[in-house]
């Protein structure tokens, strides 16, 4: 099937699904001059993007049929099947890049669904917020076909740095998962600090002078982190046991309770450390707790 392009070669995109994230896509795909096909189950959205030069799809069929790139955006998995089921047949020799949230297994489900429909899968993860498309520190995550993803490498770059994590369809969303477990962990704990000092009338924003410069420092102690896990050697380097760190949750359980926070936040995090010291891991570092969240080996 040959590609629409412009008289700059510009790779025809279609891009499904209008809601923040999926708006922001389109306008960076207009942006870098990509004849741009819109669709929103919403047809009201298309709108505005049509105004700024996108070319409105009435029908998601119109929407498929118009390019050969297929940029899947919107609210979870089941979405992406009731958007693409009705236009099965018409999705032969297409490439979709769903950048829709969601879990591994529905990544490499999604990858099988479209090869029975004779068209290439490429699953994406996008890290970033919408006004973050299109700008310099953004990262998106590819995984699945490497012969569509490589082919597309260029016009992916439109929406920021595109990061290929193999051919597993599932593994960019594992990626995305684990990335964003990360940072609710994070914003978990700078919660807790908020409503802790918030007890005494210390606003929010004036901890984060304190707050900011600390978290920073503290991801620098990862790569130690890393190491100690990779090596199944908790103690490795370590400068801070959990013996002593068992000390310090047990006074911020009692500091919460003292100043009417509730511990909800990080208290199954101290029911773990307080698990591997009676274990008689107390020697080892914070990373030993990775041993009782496993539920397979590796
Ligand atoms: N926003 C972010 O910061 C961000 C960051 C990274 C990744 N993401 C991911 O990007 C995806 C879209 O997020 P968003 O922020 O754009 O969400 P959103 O603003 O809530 O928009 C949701 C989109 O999904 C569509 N939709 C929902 N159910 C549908 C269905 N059954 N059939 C067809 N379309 C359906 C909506 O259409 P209607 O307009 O018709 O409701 C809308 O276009 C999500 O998977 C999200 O996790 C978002």
């Amino acid at each position: 099937m040959e590609t629409r392009k412009d008289k700059d070669s510009h790779t025809a995109v279609t891009v499904i699904g209008l809601g923040a994230m999926g708006t922001a896509l389109a306008r960076a795909f207009l942006r870098g001059g990509h004849p741009t096909t819109v669709w929103n189950r919403t047809a009201t959205k298309v709108d505005e993007l049509v105004g700024e030069g996108a070319i409105g799809a009435a029908a998601v069929a119109d929407a498929v049929l118009a390019s050969k790139l297929l940029i899947v955006c919107v609210l979870d998995y089941p979405a992406v099947h009731s958007a693409l089921e009705p236009v099965g047949d018409a999705l032969a020799g297409r490439v979709i890049v769903n950048l829709t949230n969601g879990t591994p297994q529905q990544a490499r489900e999604m990858a099988e669904w479209a090869a029975t429909r004779d068209a290439e899968y490429v699953d994406g993860a996008i890290m970033a917020v919408p006004p973050m498309i299109g700008g310099p520190d953004t990262v998106l995550l590819y995984s699945g076909s490497r012969a569509a993803f490589e082919a597309l490498e260029h016009d992916l770059a439109r929406l920021g740095t595109a990061e290929y994590v193999g051919a597993d369809p599932g593994l960019a969303s594992l990626h995305d998962l684990a990335l964003l477990s990360g940072m609710y962990g994070m914003f978990a704990g700078a919660l807790h600090a908020f409503a802790l000092v918030g007890t005494e009338q210390i606003r929010a924003t004036d901890l984060l002078p304190l707050l900011v410069p600390w978290i920073t420092a503290m991801t620098a102690e990862l790569p130690g982190i890393a190491r100690q896990i990779d090596a199944g050697d908790y103690t490795l380097d370590t400068v801070a046991n959990l013996q002593m760190q068992s000390v310090g949750f047990a006074n911020i359980a009692s500091a919460s309770a003292d100043q009417g926070v509730s511990f909800d936040l990080l208290a199954p995090l101290k029911t773990l450390v307080e698990r591997r010291v009676s274990d008689g891991r107390g020697a080892d570092d914070l990373s030993g707790l990775i041993e009782l969240i496993r539920k397979r080996q590796r």
